[in-house]
């Protein structure tokens, strides 16, 4: 899975400025942001996937790790850059571990929120990408 969207950094000598447009750096028109932080210790987030929402997610500080599956392969992304963004596609199941105690994720969504879009169980998350990748689901 190739998931990092590196974005342009635009600094001068005052300091360091990223910007995300879009159907520019963010493949998909932004129609709701929101952002994680204060995270307690030993705490994971996530543990979900989504039938139809893309989002972006970006640690503008600090540092987490992203688990990301497609039903086929899992990845862990450590997320530690203000310059660089996790594309979390549809139908992909993630998990946010591992969180610093300054991390700030931010997170770009293509809509608004739907707890109708949510898939919060595994194996219907299984069950579900295997039905669309053609294979039957036992
Ligand atoms: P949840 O999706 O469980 O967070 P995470 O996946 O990061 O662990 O969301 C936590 C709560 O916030 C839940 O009650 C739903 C609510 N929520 C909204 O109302 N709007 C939103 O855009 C999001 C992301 C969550």
């Amino acid at each position: 899975m190739s998931n990092t969207i590196q974005f342009p950094m635009l600094g001068d000598a005052r300091g360091s400025l990223v910007v995300l447009e879009a159907q520019k750096q963010i493949p998909f028109d932004i129609q709701r942001v929101y952002y994680i932080f204060g995270t307690q210790e030993g705490i994971a987030r996530g543990f979900h996937a989504h039938k139809e929402l893309l989002q972006v997610a970006v640690c503008v500080s600090g540092q987490c790790k992203m688990l990301l599956d497609n039903g086929n392969e899992k990845t862990v992304i450590t997320m530690d850059s203000p310059t660089h963004g996790v594309l979390i596609d549809r139908m992909v199941w993630h998990e946010m571990h591992d969180f610093s105690s300054d991390c700030v994720l931010l997170v770009l969504a293509s809509a608004h929120y739907d707890e109708a879009d949510y898939i919060r169980n595994y194996d219907d998350f299984t069950s579900l990408s295997s039905i669309e990748k053609g294979r039957i689901s036992e």
